[in-house]
């Protein structure tokens, strides 16, 4: 059977729309125990992009029921739109598969949002924004009758999502957020080892996205310090933090009902520059999993080895930086004199398939318009509400120049 394809337009030419990165080399093939795909292993922190990697030929992650086109992109330009679609028509392998295979024939260049969310031949739009425009780009987007795939965080307040939400479902159109680490294939592995329990209960739980960005040597208009562009560490990198406690406590089997979990304090330190958070720190408990301490940072490097760290019983887990996607983690015993069943700490790899990672979420996203799903089950509306919940309460106990800045629902 043809696979079902996705016609995709393209929202932005953005840093994360476009950053045409060179992972084709692969930095090393001595390590392999993942059972998913024929993978290669690339640099952790090397970034791909939605538009890159859709171009990439789907058998390199063993997919062949979906497929993927890029119909249209728009831009607050056309010039830019066009430069895009160029710059793709030029990638190198893998990506240069899209265009020998036609994905890339025809595709409209638009010098305004409004025309994608119109084109009949664009299905599912793809939200690149600043954070602060994700609500109104995604809304257009949805009355224009478009699926909607809208990059991380969410949205900027918790009424800005219920309001999205609602109208995906009143339109019966496809929603989800952009949190493509849900898909990679070292995500399912974590949760299969804490929640086989072979390591035993969480006893502790830690996961952090720190990276110095170099604050004081951007611009001002730099989106990550810029409050109008909802500058901070907690929006851009919180969401990396999260995903981890999220797949593996709240989706804990010992969490049977899926309840939120409570949280008890949080703290921001503020840039005074743009009086944006340079840091934030939130402490989040299961009840009856675990305590959870969550970290974002731009001013500081985290540890290199343990991004998420998990605390059990008889071992711990330990995932390598950075959290948005890591392709390796160590199993760890006790310190020395505390050891329990784990004795020998053992190194597993589970690196993405070739490209750099974002194809497995568009993947869903055509896997679920095909079955007329509205939502991902992978990535629900509930848990972007919750984690969306958990940033609107330390943006707002943190008292900085977003504390108490509401989104645009309801315009
Ligand atoms: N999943 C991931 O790994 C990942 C990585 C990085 C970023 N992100 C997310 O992607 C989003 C965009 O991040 P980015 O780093 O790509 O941002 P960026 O480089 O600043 O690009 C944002 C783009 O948005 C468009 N835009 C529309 N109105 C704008 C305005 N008033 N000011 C600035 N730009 C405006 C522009 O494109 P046009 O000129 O073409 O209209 C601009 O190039 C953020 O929400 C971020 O959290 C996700």
């Amino acid at each position: 059977m043809a696979p079902h394809t996705i016609r995709w337009g393209i929202i932005s030419t953005g840093g994360i729309a476009t950053k045409f990165s060179q992972v084709s080399t692969p930095h090393s093939l001595r390590f392999y125990s993942s059972n998913r795909v024929n993978h290669v292993i690339y640099p952790p922190s090397e970034c791909s992009s939605h538009a890159q990697d859709i171009l990439v030929d789907p058998s390199t992650r063993d997919v062949s029921d979906v497929a993927h086109k890029i119909a249209a992109v728009g831009s607050r330009s056309v010039a830019s739109a066009q430069a895009f679609i160029d710059k793709l028509k030029a990638g190198k392998a893998p990506f240069d598969w899209g265009a020998k295979n036609g994905l890339l024939d025809n595709t409209k260049a638009y010098g305004s949002y409004e025309e994608v969310y119109n084109d009949p031949n664009v299905d599912a739009i793809y939200i690149g924004t600043p954070h602060t425009f994700h609500h109104a780009n995604a809304k257009g987007a949805l009355l224009g009758g478009k699926n909607v795939l809208c990059e991380k965080p969410f949205t900027l307040d918790m009424d800005e999502l219920d309001e999205l939400i609602a109208i995906a479902k009143k339109k019966k159109i496809f929603l989800m957020e952009a949190v493509w680490t849900r898909f990679h294939p070292i995500a399912y592995a974590v949760q299969d080892v804490i929640h086989s329990g072979k390591l035993g209960k969480v006893k502790r739980f830690s996961s952090e996205f720190s990276k110095d960005l170099d604050p004081d040597n951007q611009p001002y208009s730099h989106r990550m310090i810029d409050p109008a562009l909802g500058g901070g560490s907690l929006l851009d990198m919180g969401p990396y933090p999260s995903v981890w406690a999220m797949l593996v406590l709240h989706h804990h089997p010992l969490n049977k009902s899926r309840k939120p979990p409570k949280l008890h304090f949080s703290h921001q330190t503020l840039y005074p520059r743009s009086n944006v958070d340079l840091n934030s720190r939130w402490l989040l408990e299961w009840e009856g999993v675990s305590q959870a301490m969550l970290m974002t940072d731009m001013s500081t490097h985290g540890p290199k080895e343990s991004t998420v760290y998990i605390s059990c019983e008889e071992g711990d887990l330990a995932l390598e930086w950075g959290p948005f996607k890591p392709q390796r983690f160590w199993i760890i015993p006790h310190p020395p004199g505390a050891e329990k069943s784990i004795k020998v700490k053992t190194e597993h790899h589970y690196p993405v398939s070739a490209g750099g990672g974002m194809a497995y979420e568009a993947d869903e996203v055509a896997r679920c318009i095909r079955d007329g799903k509205l939502e991902s089950e992978r990535m629900p509306w509930e848990e972007s509400r919750i984690v969306q919940g958990w940033f609107d309460q330390v943006r707002r106990a943190g008292g900085g120049v977003l504390a108490n800045v509401k989104g645009n629902a309801g315009k």
